[in-house]
């Protein structure tokens, strides 16, 4: 039912480990529409992962290439799109996405986050230091960015079921 009604994309933004892919891919089977990693669409495109990205570009590059594919995803897909943590704190890529979709921002405690990040390798933003005191920063810096989507759900630790609940409520 809640499907039928929804005729724009679902974009889940938020910080890194909050568990945007695992939910938005657990959201999309329940409500029967694609799932789409902006950051899978990203490595596809550049045929590059984005580590390779970041070492050989830069982040500013990045984010350029990050901004077209989200551009071309919020175009094609009527479905669940989960982006990178910066995606939304980037001016033209959130004006994009809150033109187009339906913004929800998955939120988490500190604690959470680094448990986890924990679990892969993957983060260039996350190699150059202390995961928590980064994770801090970034949390405290772009929490004004994430605020702006017009959902905010919390993510509960432990298994997403609770977490996929409350998003389904909050986007009925
Ligand atoms: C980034 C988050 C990553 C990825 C890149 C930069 C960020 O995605 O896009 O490493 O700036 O927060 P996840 O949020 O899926 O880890």
């Amino acid at each position: 039912a809640i499907a039928a009604r929804i005729d724009r994309p679902i974009v889940l933004v938020g910080l890194m480990g909050v568990g945007k892919s695992s939910v938005g891919r657990r959201l999309a089977t329940l409500l029967n529409l694609p799932f789409t990693d902006a950051d899978d669409a990203i490595e596809e495109a550049a045929q590059m992962t984005i580590s390779e990205i970041f070492a050989a570009h830069g982040e500013q590059d990045f984010r350029d290439g990050e901004r077209r594919v989200i551009a071309r995803l919020m175009e094609e897909d009527r479905g669940v799109i989960a982006t990178g943590g910066g995606a939304f704190v980037n001016d033209e890529t959130r004006a994009l996405i809150l033109d187009k979709g339906i913004a929800v921002w998955l939120d988490a405690d500190l604690d959470t986050l680094v448990e986890r990040v924990g679990r892969k390798d993957n983060r260039p933003l996350l190699r150059d230091g202390n995961p928590r005191d980064i994770l801090a920063r970034l949390k405290a810096d772009r929490e004004p960015a994430y605020a702006q989507a017009p959902i905010h759900v919390i993510s509960v630790p432990g298994p997403h079921q609770r977490t996929i609940n409350a998003l389904l409520k909050a986007i009925d």
